[in-house]
């Protein structure tokens, strides 16, 4: 029996290259190998966009077609859709008795995230909602309805597999052996620098470069990248390991890689060469990428039915799952079972 992955990711925008060298090259890979769940997360993107649904809904799609051509195959993986799963409604509210607020403040992924918004709209209590504060709690949901086994995340998510993990520990203590503690996979690269230099490639950092970019703006973006700032002149000798240019050049897997940095360790590449080699490569690895994108944008109805195929599986599994859970806290009523009582 293959072992089952769980992973999800928030519909809230295109996506760019973070999340592709991050996660999704990894998913990609795993899909190979394991049973596959990849959910779209639109409950938990409406915890931060609650009074934007139009936004979620429509990245939705858009989420799915870029999945869709990087590489993830529906043959192969099941993607569904978070909100047409009620069994993970219905877990979260069964599991938010086995949580004290406490222990979600305390979430250092909730922390930080409430931290964030504090800096951003000031007064906690007027921008913090149960349903943020509580989301760990879903999230195990997530994680639990599909019975994932492996969970793959970037390491700023571990707080929330440990979270997860205590849940299923409490509710088998309770109601006796009914869940299994997922284990997380963590991502080799879980965090992709920016062009600009920064640690993190993010959409709110302000230095994505999307896959959906154009080829002007897929080039104006790699012009504009951060280079060793010792080197003035075009054939001064640089450190390749602090330019941003390099660093892309690695992830894309450029197969001239050594001449890259011998060249600019020897001085005898400029940076602007060097970016146009990047800006060349880039788009060679975009351009499938591109075309499949194009292909589903005009295949719409087979995106919808690719979303309705493994929904229906995640609802299988996830009904599975809510009768166990369901026998197990004594709020099973069907007939049979309420004459075994
Ligand atoms: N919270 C994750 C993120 O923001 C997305 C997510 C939703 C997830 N449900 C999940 C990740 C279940 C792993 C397992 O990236």
């Amino acid at each position: 029996m293959k072992k089952t992955i769980l992973s999800g990711i928030r519909p809230t925008g295109n996506l760019h290259l973070g999340h592709v060298f991050g996660a999704i090259q990894n998913w990609v890979k795993l899909q190979e190998e394991y049973e596959c769940f990849f959910e779209i997360a639109d409950v938990q993107a409406l915890t931060d966009n609650f009074e934007h649904p139009e936004k979620v809904r429509k990245n939705v799609m858009e989420l799915t077609i870029d999945l869709l051509s990087v590489g993830i195959d529906p043959k192969k993986a099941h993607l569904f859709i978070q909100s047409q799963i009620s069994e993970i409604a219905e877990l979260t509210v069964f599991y938010s008795n086995l949580v004290t607020m406490a222990r979600l403040y305390r979430n250092p992924t909730v922390k930080t995230e409430i931290a964030q918004k504090k800096a951003l709209f000031g007064n906690e209590g007027e921008s913090v909602t149960y349903g943020f504060v509580g989301y760990p709690v879903s999230q195990a949901a997530d994680i639990t309805a599909l019975r994932g086994e492996l969970i793959p995340v970037g390491d700023d998510q571990l707080p929330l597999i440990e979270q997860c993990r205590e849940i299923v520990r409490k509710f088998n203590a309770i109601y006796g052996e009914t869940l299994k503690e997922p284990e997380y996979l963590l991502s080799k690269t879980p965090r992709i620098k920016g062009l600009d230099g920064q640690e993190k490639m993010g959409k709110s950092l302000g230095n994505a470069l999307y896959l959906n970019d154009s080829s002007e703006i897929v080039s104006q973006k790699i012009m504009n990248a951060i280079t060793d700032p010792q080197k003035i002149k075009k054939d001064d000798p640089a450190n390749p390991e602090i330019c941003m240019v390099y660093y892309y050049h690695q992830l894309i897997q450029n197969p001239n890689l050594k001449t890259v940095c011998q060249e600019c360790k020897n001085g005898t590449r400029g940076c602007v060469a060097c970016k146009k080699e990047l800006i060349a490569r880039m788009e060679e690895f975009l351009a499938p990428i591109r075309e499949k994108s194009r292909y589903y944008e005009n295949h719409l109805e087979e995106v919808q039915k690719i979303l309705e195929e493994g929904t229906k599986e995640a609802k299988k599994r996830s009904t599975e799952t809510i009768q166990q859970v369901k026998k197990s806290m004594m709020i099973d009523y069907e007939k049979d079972s309420t004459q075994e009582r």
